[in-house]
């Protein structure tokens, strides 16, 4: 696929206040500082579309950037952090109702990227959140960071780590890219993915009458 544009759109806070379009779109989660900022201007092609920071904690509201505005357009959708430790319990609450709300109400939402940085062992608040998206049946997929980062051996076995504990909740892996933000890998297998998904009718919407 290729990008011709690429502009921030929207800031919402609520799930109200994302944009009417109705143009499908793709949502970047994952642990504060994981690289979800980097890896939608690597995606764009450009340097600073989303804010990026050292520190965490950066991204505070969902933020909607359309992609390729005059034809065939969509979004690309940078939501805050979870798991940083130096916030308040109730900015915490705050946080995963606002994610939360829009994971599972969003209508035009067709793929979410979890963020994993493939620098260190399996963490146990992504594999959960994997849980949460698979059991309520949110299409995701996950996306390696940083691999420029880390010798080739240890991301291998990252990987295996991370297939492994994913198969206890798991009977069907989700689709699965490493890339770097830095070096670019990954970004043409994802922009492929994310084609494939838009071309893809939207499946029914499940009733949810009992039997
Ligand atoms: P929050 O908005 O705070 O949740 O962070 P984020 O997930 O958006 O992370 P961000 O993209 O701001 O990146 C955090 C830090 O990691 C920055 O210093 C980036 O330069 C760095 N970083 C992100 N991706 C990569 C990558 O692929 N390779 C390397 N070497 N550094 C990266
Ligand atoms: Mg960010």
């Amino acid at each position: 696929m290729i990008i011709t544009s690429a502009e921030f759109a929207k800031s919402s806070e609520f799930l109200d206040q994302c944009p009417t379009t109705g143009y499908p779109e793709f949502a970047f989660i994952g642990r504060s500082n994981v690289g979800k900022s980097s890896l939608i201007n690597m995606l764009v092609d450009r340097r600073s579309l989303a804010k990026t920071s050292g520190t965490p904690g950066k991204t505070r509201l969902m933020n909607h950037f359309i992609i390729n505005e005059k034809k065939k357009p969509w979004y690309l959708v940078d939501l805050p952090g979870f798991g940083y430790a130096k916030i308040s319990q109730s900015e915490r609450a705050k946080w995963k109702k606002m994610v939360r709300t829009y994971l599972e109400e969003r209508e035009t939402l067709r793929c979410t990227m979890l963020l994993v940085d493939i620098r260190i062992e399996p963490q146990k608040i992504d594999l959960e959140f994997a849980k949460y998206l698979g059991e309520d049946g949110i299409p995701f997929a996950i996306a390696f960071t940083k691999a420029d980062r880390q010798k080739p051996a240890v991301l291998e076995r990252h990987l295996k780590m991370f297939n492994e504990a994913m198969s206890e909740n798991f009977a069907e892996m989700p689709n699965m890219f490493v890339t770097s933000a830095e070096t670019r890998l990954g970004k043409d297998r994802m922009l492929d993915f994310i084609e494939s998904v838009i071309n893809t009718p939207m499946p029914e919407k499940e009733t949810e009458e009992e039997e």
